[in-house]
């Protein structure tokens, strides 16, 4: 079978510039463009940010993710999905599955990848990496993320604020995403650590909307924006805002 190569690749975090060079190259060579979207809106924030780079007539095909945390659901959806992607690349069509920021980090196309390694080792694929949302929103912010001996580390609030005590334990600054689920116990546990006044919210960065929160105690605890996150230095910040 002669299959194309499947590229994974990030689109950045939402300001349509900051992608780079090499994805749009990719973009505008591929036979199908793919991004994942829900399968109750087909809406992908991934395309809307692509679109300006994509050309005219490139077919974009939506590959639906159920809304759920039940791991068969979750497995059968994306065996499927990864099926539809094999099936475009056997012609020998290249194709690009493209995600917010980068495609390695937290993002859907993992699933696509392992998925097509196991099925079809032999499919050649290559990975385009964007500028993560957490680069963006240190970018925004002015806030060094980590230097000299010091380590950072990306975690998520899927779980809750349990995984900040272990982090910060470990780390000069830690990046949590996903907070807008469990904003309220994130916040209770920066309080308990002592580090509100050493966190930012940053909201919708790069994009219409965009908030950064510098004072978490101004605002109520109502979730975020799901492109919401927060950054955590142990250190005070680098200078006032
Ligand atoms: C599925 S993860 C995608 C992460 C992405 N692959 C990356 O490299 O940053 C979605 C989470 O990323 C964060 N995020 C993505 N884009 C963002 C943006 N423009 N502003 C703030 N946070 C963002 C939010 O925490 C959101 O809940």
């Amino acid at each position: 079978m002669n299959y194309g190569t499947l590229y994974g690749v990030g689109v950045g975090p939402g300001d349509p510039e900051l992608i780079t060079l090499k994805a749009v190259k990719i973009l505008r060579h591929v036979a199908v463009v793919f991004a994942a979207a829900s399968t109750r809106n087909h809406y992908s924030l991934a395309v809307e940010i692509a679109s300006p780079h994509l050309d005219r007539g490139v077919p974009v095909a939506h590959l639906g993710f159920p809304m759920t945390r039940d791991k068969k659901v979750l497995a059968d959806a994306w065996a499927e999905n990864s099926r539809k992607v094999v099936e475009t690349l056997k012609d020998g069509n290249d194709a690009a599955f493209i995600t917010l920021g980068d495609p390695l980090i937290y993002s859907t196309f993992g699933y696509i990848l392992e998925a097509v390694r196991k099925a079809h080792p032999e499919i050649p694929i290559k990975i385009i990496p964007g500028i993560t949302s957490y680069q963006a929103g240190a970018a925004a912010t002015g806030q060094i993320l980590v230097e000299g001996e010091g380590s950072f580390a990306v975690t998520t609030g899927i779980g809750g604020g349990g995984s900040l005590k272990q982090w910060v334990d470990h780390a000069d600054s830690v990046v949590m995403l996903k907070v807008y689920r469990h904003y309220k116990e994130i916040l209770d546990t920066l309080n308990e650590l002592d580090l509100t006044d050493n966190s930012v919210l940053v909201s919708r960065c790069g994009m219409d909307g965009e908030e950064i929160v510098w004072n978490l105690k101004d605002r109520d605890d109502t979730p975020p924006h799901y492109m919401s996150h927060l950054i955590i230095r142990k250190k005070r910040w680098i200078s006032s805002p």
